[in-house]
């Protein structure tokens, strides 16, 4: 079989290297929010994945080492919520031995963060990012599907600081006429604390939340209403690809990030693959079919095997939806890949 793997990190067919792996490690969640697991639809009822359904530790472990030989350095949990998997700090201690491994970082809704954050700095996580829309208890608690509790997502934040998770995160996705008064109170709430608020801009993602071009606030107007009442001085991305424009609130050591995704597509520079808990390979958010990894790891086909199919994967992909919907070039009807399911 042809090495198709000698060049790291390789590339796509649009020249974009492979560099993040995101990770679903869990279909479910503990929240309902309105825009991406609306109660109607996800009741008791509703048919989950099976844990066997599932990759194991040891098969996303595998997977991993796999995606690291093609040139993948940083790594994000995702769910569903991923505090929800049992003993997720064993396997992000695993990922964190992968040699060519430089950043581990997870995405939560908060809620188990008290609990969790000791183990979490001390398996090896290097970053956490909270999704928090609203500082309004009760705005908060409608737009989680009624689950949520501020006060303890609050907690979990103080949790996760205190035991020294710099920097944290936190993403707030803002919806017009929902919680657009947020980026506000939001950074009127946080400006203090050692954490970087990110406003995203509202995404067509998936198929439930009868998006309208309508309720994104586009980062423009978001800088505008802040400008009214701070000063923002731009700064330098951090790293090429970044997805957040980033800004510091004058004579502060507030940093505020935007992210475009909606008025200004950043395909050009997308590093990043993402795997859903059972083990399907998405090139994009917003794609409608993923390659299904677990049939190879299960059927039994080797590191080799698996190595090169992955590689022409990534070498083949030309996916860039939100270039295109933007230019308007797509019509909107393609099932796309649910938002719990493939993790942000
Ligand atoms: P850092 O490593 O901290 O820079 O994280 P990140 O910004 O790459 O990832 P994060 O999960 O924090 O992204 C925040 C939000 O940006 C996600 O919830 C999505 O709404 C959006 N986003 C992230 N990656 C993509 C992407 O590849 N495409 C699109 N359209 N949106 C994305
Ligand atoms: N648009 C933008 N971001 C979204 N997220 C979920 N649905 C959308 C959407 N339609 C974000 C969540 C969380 C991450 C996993 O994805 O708020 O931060
Ligand atoms: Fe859960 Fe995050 Fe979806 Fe809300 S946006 S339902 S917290 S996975
Ligand atoms: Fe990457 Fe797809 Fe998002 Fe474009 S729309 S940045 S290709 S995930």
């Amino acid at each position: 079989m042809a090495n198709l793997t000698h060049l790291s990190p390789i590339r796509d067919h649009l020249g974009r290297p492979l560099k993040d792996l995101r990770i679903s490690v869990m279909d479910r969640c503990n929240f309902r929010c309105i825009y991406c697991m609306p109660e109607e639809k996800f009741h008791s009822g509703f048919n989950f994945l099976k844990s066997s359904e599932r990759l194991s530790f040891d098969e996303i472990l595998r997977v991993t080492k796999l995606f690291t030989d093609l040139g993948v350095s940083k790594i994000r949990i995702t769910g569903g919520e991923p505090l929800l998997r049992v003993n997720l700090t064993e396997l992000i201690g695993d990922l964190s031995t992968l040699k060519k491994i430089e950043d581990i970082a997870l995405t939560t809704n908060g809620v188990l963060l008290k609990k969790y954050s000791e183990e979490l700095k001390a398996c090896g996580l290097n970053r956490i990012t909270v999704s928090l829309d609203s500082i309004d208890p009760e705005q908060f608690r409608k737009m989680s599907g009624g689950r949520g509790n501020l006060e303890t997502v609050l907690e979990g934040i103080n949790a996760a600081l205190s035991v020294g998770f710099k920097k944290l995160k936190i993403n707030a996705v803002i919806k017009r006429g929902t919680n657009d008064d947020q980026v506000i109170e939001m950074i009127d709430y946080f400006k203090d604390q050692s954490v970087i608020i990110r406003f995203i801009e509202y995404m067509d993602v998936g198929n439930l939340n009868q998006w309208k071009l309508n309720e994104t606030v586009g980062s423009d107007e978001i800088i505008k209403k802040l400008s009214q009442k701070w000063q923002l001085d731009p700064l330098d991305k951090n790293y090429e690809g970044e997805t957040a424009q980033r800004y510091q609130i004058s004579g502060s050591e507030t940093e505020i990030g935007l992210i475009s995704s909606v008025t200004k597509p950043f395909c050009g520079s997308c590093t990043r693959a993402r795997l859903s808990s059972d083990g399907k390979l998405y090139n994009c958010l917003f794609a409608s079919e993923g390659k299904d990894i677990r049939s190879w790891v299960r059927d039994g086909k080797s590191d080799e095997y698996i190595k090169n199919e992955l590689a022409s994967i990534w070498k083949e992909r030309r996916d860039r939806y939100s270039e295109l919907r933007y230019s308007e070039e797509i019509d909107n009807t393609d099932e796309k890949v649910e938002m719990y399911y493939i993790g942000g």
